[in-house]
C-alpha cells in the first residue's frame, strides 16, 4: 500500500512525532510512505515526497511540523477537493493519514462525501476540543508552557500587588485556560463554554480587595464571549480606577517548543494506531485515546461537536480561590 500522511489546520508539539510513528509503522509493515506538505493545499498542487525511516530522525523532540501546514481555503471548494483528488491518483496513493483538529476533520468529512480513499485521522490541536479523545496531541505541552508563562507572571503580580489578566489561546475552546488557570492558582477563568457574567468577576475582585488578597489572576481564553484580555481589563479598570491592573498576552509560544513527554508518548501511540486501522481495513475513522486505551470514531461523529468542560473541574476554580 502506498500512503500518504499529511499535516494541516495550526500546527501542535508533537506533530512530528505522530509522523514519525506513521512513517515508520508503516515502513515496518512493508507499505510505501509518502510526505503531503503543507496539509489540504499541498494535497491540491500535488506538493508530495516519498519519507524512509531517515527522513524522519530525530524529531520526536521537535515542535512545528517538518510537512508544514496550512488552513486551505481551496480545499472547501468542489474545485479544490476534485484537484486534490486527481493528485492522489496521479502519484498513486491508496490511503491517507490526516493529523489535525476539527477544521482538518471537517474537510476530511466533505472529501470523503464525494471520493473514496481509506483514510485515518489523528487528533493534534493544542485545542483539546475533539470528540473521540481524552486528550490531543500538543494539549499537554501548550498547556505547560501557559502554565510556565503564568508562573512567572505571578511573581512580578506579587511583588507589585496587581490584577494580571492573561489570555491563553483557544478560539472556541477554554481547556488552555481551564488546566493553566486550576494549575498555576488563578482566581478566575473565563471561557468560551460558559457565559460570562463580569458583574460577578468584578464582585469576586471587590470581596478580594476587602479581605486584602492582593494579587488577582484572571486567565481568559482568546475567544470568550465577553473578550479577550484588553475587553476584560477595560471593563475592571472602569470599575476600579484606583487598582494596578495589567495584561499578558500569550499568543503563539503556545504551540511551538519541544513536545512533552506525554505528547511524545501520546503521538506514537496513535500513529502507529492509525496505520494499524489501515492495515486492518479500519478506514474512515479517528484514532483517539480514551481511558488510556486507543479507540476508534467514525470522522462524522467527531465533527459533531466538541468535548464539554467538566463542571467538577470549573467548581475547582470556585472552591480554590478562596
Ligand atoms: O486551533 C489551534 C489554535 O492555536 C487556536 O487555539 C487559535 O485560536 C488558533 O489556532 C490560531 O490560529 P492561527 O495561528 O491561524 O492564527
Amino acid at each position: 500500500m502506498k500512503i500518504g500522511i499529511l499535516t494541516s489546520g495550526g500546527d501542535s508539539p508533537g506533530m512530528n512525532a505522530a509522523i514519525r510513528a506513521v512513517v515508520r509503522t508503516g515502513i515496518y509493515y512493508g507499505m510505501e510512505m509518502m510526505g503531503i506538505r503543507r496539509g489540504y493545499q499541498g494535497m491540491i498542487e500535488g506538493d508530495i515526497i516519498p519519507l524512509q525511516t531517515t527522513d524522519v530522525s530525530d524529531i520526536i523532540k521537535r515542535g512545528g511540523t517538518i510537512l508544514k501546514t496550512s488552513r486551505s481555503k481551496e480545499f472547501m471548494t468542489d474545485a479544490g477537493m476534485q484537484k486534490a483528488y486527481n493528485q492522489l491518483m496521479h502519484h498513486n496513493i491508496e490511503g491517507l493519514v490526516m493529523c489535525g483538529g476539527d477544521g482538518t476533520f471537517r474537510g476530511a468529512v466533505h472529501f470523503f462525501e464525494k471520493y473514496t480513499i481509506p483514510a485515518v485521522g489523528i487528533p493534534c490541536t493544542i485545542d483539546k476540543d475533539i470528540i473521540g479523545s481524552d486528550y490531543t496531541i500538543g494539549f499537554d505541552t501548550a498547556v505547560n508552557t501557559a502554565v510556565e508563562a503564568i508562573d512567572k507572571i505571578k511573581d512580578t503580580a506579587e511583588a507589585h500587588n496587581r490584577i494580571f489578566i492573561i489570555e491563553v489561546m483557544g478560539r472556541d475552546a477554554g481547556y488552555i485556560a481551564l488546566y493553566s488557570g486550576i494549575a498555576s492558582g488563578a482566581e478566575d477563568i473565563l471561557i468560551p463554554e460558559e457565559v460570562t457574567d463580569i458583574t460577578e468577576v468584578i464582585d469576586r475582585i471587590d470581596r478580594d480587595e476587602r479581605r486584602k488578597k492582593t494579587v488577582h489572576l484572571i486567565v481568559v481564553a482568546e475567544g470568550d464571549d465577553f473578550g479577550g484580555a484588553r475587553e476584560v481589563s477595560s471593563k475592571i479598570i472602569e470599575q476600579f480606577p484606583l487598582l494596578d491592573v495589567r495584561t499578558s498576552v500569550l499568543g503563539h509560544i503556545q504551540r511551538g517548543g519541544n513536545p512533552s513527554c506525554a505528547d511524545r508518548i501520546l503521538a506514537s501511540r496513535l500513529g502507529h494506531a492509525a496505520i494499524l486501522a489501515l492495515k486492518n481495513g479500519n478506514t474512515q475513522v479517528m484514532a483517539g485515546i480514551v481511558n488510556n486505551e486507543v479507540v476508534y470514531t467514525p470522522f462524522k461523529n467527531v465533527v459533531k461537536g466538541c468535548n464539554p468542560i467538566s463542571k467538577d473541574m470549573l467548581e475547582l476554580i470556585r472552591v480554590l480561590a478562596i
